[in-house]
């Protein structure tokens, strides 16, 4: 667009055109076009008074920008939710013939929780008649009360077929809570899920449960997404995800331990599109981390969104996991190829010098299990990325990748990812760069890992060094996405 220009703004990612942004809301796909909104905060770059901010695109690439879709009234703040298309009018919203967009949001009452109570945070709902544009609060809200949890939100409905319900899934404080509707305005308690399952370091947040095709076969698997802040593997903000069964009332499943579905610190509060026409699984995160979300050295805006990754499942050694890898329309944004095709033999090591790594996506595949990628700029800053399949570690080092030190957690360390299922021969290896994040996709998305960047100048060399003995890095491509 016109002057998004400014320093460390995205080029092929979603963020506010000002001010300050979090969690995506309202996922909703209707009539030709995919809606993004989202928490936003129209007066200042750190978080303040919710309201929902909005955006259209056709591809969910390119953007367009929207007038804000709700604002805070007398129940509170409008706090992360979703959207439903009520193809069937139950809500009665809709005068014959129209179809309405039904939002579900969390209110927050800030002068209730000045006052020190506990049941300041309640669900409610408004409408669309005209896809999206304009929206009316329903008279009645809030629609799911409060009887004293302090953390009760982030409700995500969708239409479950098989019971001919609406299911609306929220969490409250250490666990999910599942409800059932007819109408999306009275709302039946279902069950609860997670107080003694999954990561427990902080309090659970924006949950997304759906249905998912196991690849390669007919089998269907349900998925719960649970963000968790803090408590993530490598530091403040992070989304786990379980895999089991839903009956249409309880959600059932006999996993213990935490499964992640990005180990980078900034993928959090992502959730999935409702009514994607292929039933295709569609992700968007929000790209920060509340450890230093309010600290990043943008100056007009605050934060951007993950890229859309499609979802799925795969058994592997009897294991099911969630996998996440960009949608096609992605890689196939127009660019420069700036390497059309290197090598990099076993124990070889190439540098790569060139401008507009800050805004690329560099492919190759391999069966090495052992090399490390290090971007460097003028300013000798560096973002190193370690492949140690051999010790079941990758390794993300931006501690001297630019500027850190705004906050004590944004560069203190090295992350990691474990790796433990790699396809045994060649894999493939995508890295995304745009400006002020990285996405890193190994093995077609089984290992996911995304991160905020600031260098104070663009990389422009890129080292590869191969430690393998044995296989070589094949077909090392970049390309220069577009402005
Ligand atoms: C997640 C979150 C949600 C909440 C929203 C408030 O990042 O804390 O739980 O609804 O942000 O902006």
């Amino acid at each position: 667009a016109d002057n998004y220009t400014e320093e460390y703004r995205p080029q092929f990612h979603f963020s506010p055109p000002e001010k300050w942004m979090n969690d995506p809301n309202g996922l909703v796909y209707n009539d030709g076009v995919y809606h993004l909104f989202y928490q936003y905060y129209p007066e200042d770059i750190v978080w303040g008074p919710m309201h929902w901010g909005h955006a259209i695109s056709k591809d969910l690439v390119y953007w367009e920008h929207k007038p804000i879709a709700l604002y805070p009234d007398e129940n509170g703040l409008i706090f992360s939710g979703s959207a439903v298309v009520d193809k069937n009018n139950t809500s009665g919203f809709a005068k014959e013939g129209e179809t309405p967009l039904v939002a579900i949001f969390t209110y927050h009452d800030m002068e209730g929780e000045k006052a020190g109570r506990t049941d300041f945070q309640t669900q409610g709902i408004a409408f669309s008649l005209d896809n999206g544009d304009t929206w009316v609060k329903y008279k009645d809200n809030p629609v799911i009360g409060n009887n004293g949890i302090k953390d009760f939100r982030d409700p995500k409905v969708f239409w479950h077929e098989a019971s001919e319900n609406w299911i609306l899934s929220l969490v409250a404080g250490d666990h999910a809570k599942f409800y059932s509707s007819k109408n999306l305005k009275e709302w039946k308690y279902l069950s609860d899920f997670g107080k003694t399952q999954g990561a427990h370091g902080g309090v659970w947040e924006c949950p997304d449960l759906f249905p998912l095709k196991v690849e390669g076969s007919e089998e269907e698997k349900w998925v719960l997404i649970i963000s968790i802040n803090p408590g993530a593997p490598n530091g403040g903000s992070g989304t786990q995800y379980f895999i089991g069964e839903f009956d249409g009332k309880k959600f059932v499943s006999n996993q213990k331990e935490p499964k992640w579905l990005d180990y980078g610190t900034d993928n959090y509060a992502g959730v999935t599109y409702n009514n994607v026409p292929n039933d295709d699984r569609i992700f968007i995160g929000w790209m920060s981390n509340w450890d230093y979300a309010r600290d990043t050295p943008t100056k007009k805006w605050r934060s951007a969104m993950t890229l859309p990754r499609k979802l799925s499942l795969r058994n592997i050694d009897e294991e099911y996991l969630l996998t996440n890898y960009p949608l096609k329309q992605v890689f196939e944004l127009p660019g420069e190829v700036l390497v059309e095709s290197l090598n990099v033999s076993n124990l070889a090591t190439e540098t790569i010098n060139t401008n507009g790594l800050n805004q690329s996506q560099i492919s190759f595949t391999t069966t090495s299990k052992d090399y490390r990628l290090t971007f460097k700029n003028n300013l000798d800053e560096t973002l190193e990325l370690v492949m140690d399949a051999k010790n079941n570690a990758f390794l993300l080092n931006r501690m001297e990748s630019g500027k850190v030190n705004f906050q004590a957690e944004f560069g203190n360390k090295k992350h990691f990812m474990p790796i433990t299922h790699l396809s045994q021969g060649e894999y493939e290896v995508k890295i995304l760069l745009d400006w002020s994040s990285i996405e890193i996709f190994i093995d077609k998305g089984q290992y996911a890992m995304t991160e905020q960047i600031f260098s104070n100048e663009a990389y422009n060399q890129l080292i590869i060094e191969n430690l393998d003995p044995e296989f070589s890095i094949k077909n090392v491509k970049i390309k220069r996405v577009e402005s």
